[in-house]
């Protein structure tokens, strides 16, 4: 039996990069993999392609803005009422508002803050509680290198990003005796939506200073996330793990 039959998941941001990853992965480990983004376009095309796939478990597309309290709890309501647990939260969604601080605008600010880390603090304070009853959890949040750090551009990323690990420390202090674990995952530079965009010259740049000397695949963050929400991490909690070439050793 796959070791996350009968788990049910929920991964944020999942309609492409390490979102995607990390939901296809869980549902090859026997997961029923609840996958939210902004829009369920995508995310249908992905649970049908698992289907196809004939993976272990299954994805469940469902359409969620993270930003969006009042939306947050009713769907974390929806998926308890549906499947009647969570057993694994992978809070993944993120953005970028990148900016030198000096010409920063609130709004820029703000929003990276809300969509980073409020949302987290949102899914995870609502989920924990039925974590709590069921006396079992794993909560998986992404970081950034960024986040350890810190990167020139990447002020309110950085601030997001470093906010989560202190967060994640708590929430994991709060709830280690319950059986429920919270860890963290730093990736580096990993080939995604959010780092095409990085002109090549500056790509290359970055190589040079990762001892892998490339960049990392969504699969290799999936991998990582898939060992902090298994079973057999119970007793792995509060760590933030880089997955990122050796950059930050
Ligand atoms: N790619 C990298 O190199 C890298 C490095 C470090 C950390 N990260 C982090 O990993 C996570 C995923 O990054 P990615 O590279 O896959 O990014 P991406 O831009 O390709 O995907 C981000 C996902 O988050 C979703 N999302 C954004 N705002 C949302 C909202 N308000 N509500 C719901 N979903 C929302 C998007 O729809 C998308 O599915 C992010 O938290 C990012 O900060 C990425």
């Amino acid at each position: 039996m796959k070791q996350l039959a009968n788990q049910i998941a929920v991964v944020t941001g999942a309609s492409r990069g390490l979102g995607r990853a990390i939901a296809w992965t869980l549902a090859e480990q026997g997961a029923t993999v609840v996958a939210a983004a902004r829009t369920a376009d995508k995310l249908a095309d992905l649970a049908g392609e698992a289907k196809a796939a004939q993976l272990a478990g299954t994805i469940v597309p469902r359409a969620l803005d993270v930003t969006d309290r009042a939306a947050v709890e009713a769907f974390v309501e929806a998926v308890v009422g549906e499947f009647k647990k969570i057993d694994i939260l992978v809070n993944n969604a993120g953005i970028t508002r990148d900016s030198l601080l000096m010409n920063m605008e609130d709004e820029q600010f703000d929003e990276v803050m809300t969509a980073n880390l409020k949302s987290v603090f949102w899914l995870t304070r609502i989920t924990s509680r039925y974590m709590v009853r069921a006396r079992y959890g794993r909560i998986v949040n992404i970081s950034s290198v960024s986040g350890v750090c810190g990167n020139a551009g990447q002020s309110n990323y950085a601030a997001s990003k470093a906010g989560l690990i202190g967060f994640s420390k708590s929430v994991a202090k709060e709830f280690a005796r319950r059986n429920i674990t919270c860890n963290v995952i730093a990736p580096g530079f990993i080939t995604t939506d959010m780092t095409d965009v990085l002109p090549d010259k500056v790509k290359e740049e970055y190589k040079q200073i990762i001892p892998c000397r490339r960049f990392g695949e969504p699969a290799d963050v999936a991998a990582a996330v898939a060992f902090f929400a298994s079973p057999a991490a119970q007793y792995i909690t509060g760590q933030v793990l880089a997955v990122d070439g050796g950059m930050t050793m």
